[in-house]
């Protein structure tokens, strides 16, 4: 029985996507390396740390760790500007329905995101009450596609992995479930999310 569902938040509960790739694209205007939309796809899902990884490699930047880790902090202080005024508002297409809907129905929801920001963004948006487990970037080491954050969430909820679905916007996110055997349901583009087991523009095409 699917009673366990796991939601990633950046682009599926709240259009901070957006943000994450305003921030990059400061950034990488700074350094001089050629960022797009289409290489932002690789962004989604994944860690900070490893984002900035994921663009050196790409354009052959050697950078030291001290240069990093002000680079990783300038990238978090452009994010943060850009959602200072995030609010309820901010919700994606049917966010809260389900979410109701989902404690209607007494199934487990649970957040399992990348980020280290999802405390604050839960907050900011108040919808942390309805979460029964939140995993996020400050619990994990390995990076989404690794299933980690996701079996952390069935681990936590003593669940198994055929009882879960997740909801992912990116594509390492819907490996990351796959590999941790659990149902992908992709949200966004079916072109993109070639992997997940079924993929709806929003949460409101989908029914418990
Ligand atoms: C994921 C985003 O949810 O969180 C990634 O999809 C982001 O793009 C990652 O890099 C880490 O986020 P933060 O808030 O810790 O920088
Ligand atoms: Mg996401």
């Amino acid at each position: 029985m699917k009673n366990t569902y796991i939601f990633d938040l950046d682009g599926v509960i709240v259009d901070t996507a957006k943000y994450h790739y305003l921030a990059w694209k400061k950034i990488t205007e700074e350094l001089g390396i050629v960022f797009d939309e289409e290489f932002n796809e690789r962004l989604k899902g994944v860690s900070r740390a490893r984002c900035l990884e994921l663009l050196t490699e790409h354009s052959d930047i050697v950078l030291s760790d001290e240069e990093k880790h002000r680079i990783l902090e300038k990238k978090n202080a452009y994010y943060l500007d850009y959602i200072a005024q995030l609010n309820q508002a901010d919700l994606l297409p049917g966010v809260m329905k389900l979410l109701e809907k989902c404690k209607g129905e007494h199934i487990n929801i649970c957040l399992g995101s990348a980020s280290k920001n999802a405390n604050y963004i839960l907050d900011k948006l108040d919808i942390k009450h309805y979460f029964d487990v939140i995993v996020d970037g400050n619990q994990v080491t390995k990076a989404k596609p690794d299933p980690e954050v996701f079996c952390r969430a069935s681990e936590a909820m003593r669940v198994s992995s055929e009882d879960c679905i997740v909801f992912e916007d990116s594509i390492a996110g819907i490996i990351a479930a796959k590999n941790a055997g659990m149902y992908a349901v992709g949200i966004g583009c079916k072109d993109t999310l070639t992997d997940a087991d079924i993929v709806f523009k929003d949460l409101s095409e989908f029914s418990v």
